[in-house]
């Protein structure tokens, strides 16, 4: 059989059993100075002996079915060469993601190399393409920055609800309501909108003293909503005049400083 297929070579690679036999039957008789007569093999002729590897690259390679083919990555096939597996450096480097340890613990089948697996508290990683948001956390510390952005993010481009994890302030918020008020990343720094219904902050919600001495209250002011007076930013207080002006002669102001003398608060305004 040996004899045979070395004199008439290559014609033979057009059925699986030959090629079991050269690289079984060369493989283990031929020392390595004579590697030659074996005839090189092609990508399409791999799956005659592996067939999972292909289908996966067919059906999930993406660019390392579109970018490359097997022998860029297995250049050698043992028992002839020993440098089968590739290092991923082979062909990436020159960026932070590429420094990181162990890819096979996300990209974890290279021939689905997006197919990641992302387990444990993950964060450091991410900022290798998200500086950003890594930014936010740092810079804005809430109890968010102790949270992993895969403890949030349980698979990659996955946006978690924050009901997940919390209670709402009121029966009627949603999601779109969490997020217009705290933006995730930075959690406590709380911005809302005018419109922003009184019932997000009052009863029911935090404020349930303000609230109900505004509802009780007869003045003008019971008619306003409290992001209209706390505007923009939570916390925010307004000092009267910014909406009134100076409303009094200058003197009465003078003998009676404080608007609170004779209208109390601005809640329970008299
Ligand atoms: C005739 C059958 C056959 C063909 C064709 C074949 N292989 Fe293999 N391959 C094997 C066998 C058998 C092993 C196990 C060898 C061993 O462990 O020593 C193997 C092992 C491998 C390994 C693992 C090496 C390691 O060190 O773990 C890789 C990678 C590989 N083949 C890639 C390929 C590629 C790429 C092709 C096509 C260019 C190919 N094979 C074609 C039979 C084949
Ligand atoms: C982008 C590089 C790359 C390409 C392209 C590639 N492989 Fe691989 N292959 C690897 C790496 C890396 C491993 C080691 C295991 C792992 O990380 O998934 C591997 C492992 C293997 C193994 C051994 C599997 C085992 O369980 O020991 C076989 C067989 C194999 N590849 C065949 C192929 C075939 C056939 C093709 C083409 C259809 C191919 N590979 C394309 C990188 C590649
Ligand atoms: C022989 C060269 C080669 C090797 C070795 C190689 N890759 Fe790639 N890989 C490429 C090329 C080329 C591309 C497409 C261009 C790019 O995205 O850089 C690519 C793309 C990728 C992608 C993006 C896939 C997509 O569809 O967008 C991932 C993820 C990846 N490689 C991971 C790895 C990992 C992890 C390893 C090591 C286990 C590895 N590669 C080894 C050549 C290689
Ligand atoms: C902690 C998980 C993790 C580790 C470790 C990791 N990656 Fe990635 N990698 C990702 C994620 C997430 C993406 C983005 C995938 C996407 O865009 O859908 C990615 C994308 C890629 C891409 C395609 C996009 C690009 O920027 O080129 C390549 C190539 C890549 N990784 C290679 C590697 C290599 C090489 C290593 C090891 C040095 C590695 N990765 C380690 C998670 C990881
Ligand atoms: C190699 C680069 C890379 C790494 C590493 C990476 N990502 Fe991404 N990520 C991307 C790209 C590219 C996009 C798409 C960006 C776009 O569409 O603007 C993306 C998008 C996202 C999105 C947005 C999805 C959306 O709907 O807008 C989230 C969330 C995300 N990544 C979280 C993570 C987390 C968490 C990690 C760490 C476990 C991580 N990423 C690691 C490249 C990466
Ligand atoms: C407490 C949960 C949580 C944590 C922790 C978290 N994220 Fe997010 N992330 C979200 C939510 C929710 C969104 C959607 C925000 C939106 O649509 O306004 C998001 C959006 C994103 C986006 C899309 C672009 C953007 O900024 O809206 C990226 C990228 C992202 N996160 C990456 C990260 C990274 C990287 C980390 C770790 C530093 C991280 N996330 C930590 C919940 C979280
Ligand atoms: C994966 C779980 C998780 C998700 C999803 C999540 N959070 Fe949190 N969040 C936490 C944890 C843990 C804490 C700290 C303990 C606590 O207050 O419950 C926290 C605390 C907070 C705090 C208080 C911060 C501080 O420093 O006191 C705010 C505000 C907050 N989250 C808002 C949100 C909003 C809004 C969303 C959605 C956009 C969200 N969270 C999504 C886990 C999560
Ligand atoms: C109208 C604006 C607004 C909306 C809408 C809103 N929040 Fe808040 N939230 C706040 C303010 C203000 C605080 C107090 C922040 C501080 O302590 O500085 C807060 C505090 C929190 C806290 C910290 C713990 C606590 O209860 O005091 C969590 C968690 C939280 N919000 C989650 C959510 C979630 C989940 C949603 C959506 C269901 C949501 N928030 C909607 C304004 C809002
Ligand atoms: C964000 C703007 C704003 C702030 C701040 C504000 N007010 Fe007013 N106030 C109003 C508006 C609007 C009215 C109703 C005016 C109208 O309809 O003519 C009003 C009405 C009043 C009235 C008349 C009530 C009535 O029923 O006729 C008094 C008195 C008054 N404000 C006092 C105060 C005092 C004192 C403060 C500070 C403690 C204060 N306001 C803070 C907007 C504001
Ligand atoms: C007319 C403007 C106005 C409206 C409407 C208003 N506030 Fe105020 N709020 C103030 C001013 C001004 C202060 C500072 C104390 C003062 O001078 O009355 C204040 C103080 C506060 C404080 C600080 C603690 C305290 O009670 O003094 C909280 C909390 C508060 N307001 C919440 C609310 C909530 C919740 C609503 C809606 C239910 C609301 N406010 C409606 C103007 C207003
Ligand atoms: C010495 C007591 C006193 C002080 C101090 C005072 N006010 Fe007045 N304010 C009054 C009286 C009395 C009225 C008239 C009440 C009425 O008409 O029922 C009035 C009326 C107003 C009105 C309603 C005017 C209108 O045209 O309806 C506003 C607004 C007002 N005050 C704002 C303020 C502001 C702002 C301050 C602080 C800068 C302030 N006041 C300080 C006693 C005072």
């Amino acid at each position: 059989m040996a004899m045979l297929s070395r004199k008439t070579g290559i014609a033979f690679f057009s059925s699986l059993s030959v090629i079991v036999m050269s690289l079984v039957v060369f493989g283990v008789h031929v020392k390595a100075g004579n590697s030659a007569e074996v005839p090189p093999l092609s990508n399409s002729q791999c799956v005659l002996c592996h067939p999972q590897e292909p289908a996966t690259i067919e059906a999930q390679g993406g660019k390392h079915k579109t970018e490359v083919g097997c022998q860029d990555c297995h250049p050698e096939h043992p028992p002839l060469g020993t440098g089968a597996i590739p290092e991923c450096s082979l062909c990436h480097s020159d960026k932070a993601h590429y420094e990181l340890e162990k890819c096979s613990s996300c990209h974890s089948n290279t021939h689905a190399p997006l197919d990641l697996k992302l387990e444990g508290e993950i964060t450091g990683p991410c900022l290798t393409c998200h500086q950003q948001q890594g930014k936010e956390v740092k810079d804005h510390p809430s109890a968010h920055t102790d949270v992993a952005c895969s403890e949030c993010h349980k698979a990659h481009r996955k946006i978690p609800d924050c009901m997940e994890c919390h209670e709402k302030h009121t029966e009627d918020m949603d999601f779109e309501a969490c997020k217009s008020c705290h933006p995730v990343h930075m959690p406590l720094v709380v911005t809302y909108v005018q419109e922003t219904p009184s019932h997000y902050c009052g009863a029911g919600a935090c404020h349930e003293e303000a609230a109900s001495l505004l509802q009780q209250n007869t003045t003008k002011h019971h008619d306003l909503s409290c992001a209209y007076c706390h505007r923009d930013k939570h916390k925010t207080i307004p000092p009267c005049v910014a909406c009134h002006g100076q409303p009094h002669p200058y003197r009465m102001l003078e003998k009676f400083p404080e608007c609170g003398n004779c209208h109390s608060t601005a809640h329970d305004l008299r």
